[in-house]
C-alpha cells in the first residue's frame, strides 16, 4: 500500500532496529519489573508464580506485542490516527479507532499515578545517601515511609521533578530526546542491576531466593495469583496502551518484527527476574523480613535490609537510582502516543504538546498525592483515588484495548495486510501466532477483563 511507503519517508524512523528494541525495553522495564514484579511474586508464594507469569508471557503478551508493533509500524503515525488510517482504508467500522483513544486516555492516567511512586524512588535516593536507614528496624523504616506519604508538599516536590525529567526528554523528539536517551539509560540500568545481583550473590541468601523464585510449589497458587500474572504480562510488556505501537511506528521498514519483539519480550523478563534475584537474597537474608510484605517490600524492608549490610549505603543509593531510571523511561513511553497525536491532530509543535499533556497528567497526579494523605479517608466503591486509577488502568483499560488489538488483527483486519507488514509468507510461526492471537488471547484477556468488572461491581454494591 502507497500510503505506507510515503508516510516512511516523511515520518523520523529509528537510525536502527537496535533503538526500538532499546525504546521499546525501556517501556517495558520500569516500576512493573523492579517494584511490581517482586512484591506479587512474594504475595503469591514464588516460584508457581513465576512459572505462569512466564507462560502468560509466552502465550498472551509476546502474540499481542507483535500485533501491536505490526500495527504501529503499519500505520506510522500516532496510534489514534494510525486506527483511523488502518479502519478506513480497509473500509472498517469507526469503532476500531477507539484502540487509539483508549490508548491515549490510559497513558495519561497511568502517568498521573506512575509519576507519584517514581517521585518516591527519587526521594529515596537522597535518603539513603544520608544514611537515615543505617542501622534501622522494621518499624523504624514504616515509620519513615509513613511520614514520607503524610507529607504532601514532598511527594509533589519529587512528583514534579520526576514530571520535568519526563518531559524534558519528550520534548527533544524522538530521534534526539528518546533515542538518544534510551542508548544510554539502558545499558546503564544493566550495569547497575548486575552490580546489585553480584551484591546480593555475596551478601544475601542467594540459594535461598533461588529456591523461593525456581521451585515450583504449586499449592500456594490460587486462580486469583493466575488472573494476577496474566494481567502483569500485559502490565510489564506496556501493552494496551499504544506505546508500543507509538514506538512502532518508528521502525524501519526493513527489521524483522518478530525477532524484535522477542528480543524486547526477553528483555524485559530477564530484567524481572534479574530484580527478584537481586531483592529476594537480600530479604531471605534478614529473617525478620517478610516476602510477602507487599507493596512495601521496595520501600519499607529493602532498605532496612541495606542499613543492615556492609557498604548498604552506596548499594541502596545505586537501587534507588535504578529504579528511578528503569520508570523515567516507561514514563517517557506513556505520553509519547498522546504527544503524537497533538502534533499530527491539531498542529500543535512538540514542545506545546508535551508541555500540555505534562500538566494535565501532573494535575490529575495530585490526586494520587492526596489519596495518601488528605483524602484517604474518601473512598469511592472501595477505592481511593490512587487505587481507582490503578485498578481503572490495570485491570480494566489495558485489557480492553488487548481485546480489541487481539481481535481486530487476528479477525477484522485484512489478512494480506497483515501478512504483508509481518512477512509472513514463508514463516512456519506466522500460522501458530495467529491461531494463538485468534483464540488464546481473547479468551484469557476476556476472562481478566471480566473477573476486573466483576471486582468493580461487587466492591461498589
Ligand atoms: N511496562 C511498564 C512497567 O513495567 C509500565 C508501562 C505500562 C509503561 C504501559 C508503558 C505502558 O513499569
Amino acid at each position: 500500500m502507497s500510503f505506507a511507503l510515503s508516510q516512511t519517508q516523511s515520518y523520523p524512523a529509528w537510525r536502527s532496529r537496535w533503538v526500538f528494541i532499546l525504546a521499546a525495553t525501556g517501556s517495558a522495564v520500569g516500576l512493573g519489573n523492579i517494584w511490581k514484579f517482586p512484591y506479587i511474586t512474594g504475595e503469591n508464594g514464588g516460584g508457581a508464580f513465576v512459572l505462569v507469569y512466564l507462560l502468560c508471557i509466552l502465550l498472551l503478551g509476546i502474540p499481542v506485542m507483535l500485533a501491536e508493533v505490526m500495527l504501529g509500524r503499519r500505520g506510522r503515525q500516532s496510534p489514534v490516527n494510525t486506527m483511523r488510517q488502518l479502519t478506513s482504508d480497509a473500509g472498517l467500522h469507526g469503532f476500531w479507532r477507539s484502540i487509539g483513544w483508549l490508548g491515549v486516555l490510559a497513558g495519561l492516567l497511568i502517568l498521573s499515578y506512575y509519576s507519584v511512586i517514581a517521585g518516591w524512588a527519587l526521594a529515596y535516593i537522597p535518603e539513603m545517601g544520608k544514611g537515615t536507614f543505617q542501622g534501622a528496624g522494621p518499624l523504624e523504616s514504616q515509620v519513615f515511609f509513613d511520614a514520607l506519604l503524610a507529607d504532601k508538599g514532598r511527594l509533589l516536590g519529587w512528583q514534579s521533578l520526576f514530571m520535568l525529567l519526563t518531559v524534558g526528554v519528550v520534548a527533544f523528539g524522538v530521534v534526539k530526546g528518546l533515542g538518544v536517551a534510551v542508548r544510554i539509560l539502558m545499558p546503564l540500568l544493566f550495569i547497575l542491576l548486575l552490580a546489585m545481583l553480584v551484591f546480593a550473590y555475596r551478601h544475601g541468601d542467594f540459594g535461598g531466593a533461588a529456591a523461593f523464585l525456581f521451585d515450583f510449589n504449586f499449592s500456594a497458587l490460587s486462580g486469583r495469583s493466575v488472573l494476577e500474572a496474566l494481567g502483569h504480562s500485559f502490565f510489564t510488556l506496556s501493552l494496551g496502551m499504544g506505546s508500543i505501537m507509538a514506538y512502532g511506528a518508528y521502525m524501519p521498514a526493513t527489521a524483522s518484527i518478530g525477532k524484535t519483539v522477542l528480543t524486547v519480550a526477553m528483555l524485559d523478563t530477564l530484567v524481572a527476574l534479574m530484580a527478584g534475584m537481586a531483592i529476594f537474597p537480600i530479604v531471605f537474608a534478614h529473617p525478620d523480613i517478610n516476602p510477602a510484605a507487599g507493596p512495601e517490600l521496595l520501600f519499607v524492608s529493602l532498605p532496612v535490609a541495606f542499613g543492615a549490610m556492609p557498604g548498604g549505603l552506596a548499594i541502596g543509593m545505586v537501587f534507588f537510582i535504578l529504579v528511578s531510571i528503569a520508570a523515567w523511561s516507561s514514563a517517557i513511553s506513556l505520553i509519547e502516543p498522546a504527544v503524537a497525536w497533538l502534533i499530527e491532530r491539531r498542529g500543535f509543535n512538540r514542545f506545546t504538546a508535551n508541555i500540555l499533556l505534562g500538566l494535565v497528567a501532573w494535575a490529575l497526579g495530585l490526586g494520587t498525592i492526596l489519596s495518601f494523605n488528605d483524602w484517604s479517608g474518601f473512598t469511592l466503591g472501595g477505592f481511593t483515588f490512587f487505587g481507582a486509577m490503578d485498578f481503572l488502568t490495570s485491570r480494566i483499560l489495558l485489557p480492553l484495548t488487548g481485546l480489541f488489538i487481539a481481535i481486530f488483527v487476528g479477525w477484522i483486519m485484512p489478512h494480506v495486510t497483515v501478512k504483508e507488514e509481518l512477512n509472513g509468507n514463508n514463516s512456519l510461526m506466522y500460522p501458530l501466532w495467529l491461531w494463538v492471537l485468534r483464540y488464546i488471547c481473547p479468551l484469557a484477556i476476556g476472562v481478566v477483563l471480566l473477573v476486573g468488572l466483576y471486582d468493580t461491581f461487587a466492591m461498589a454494591s
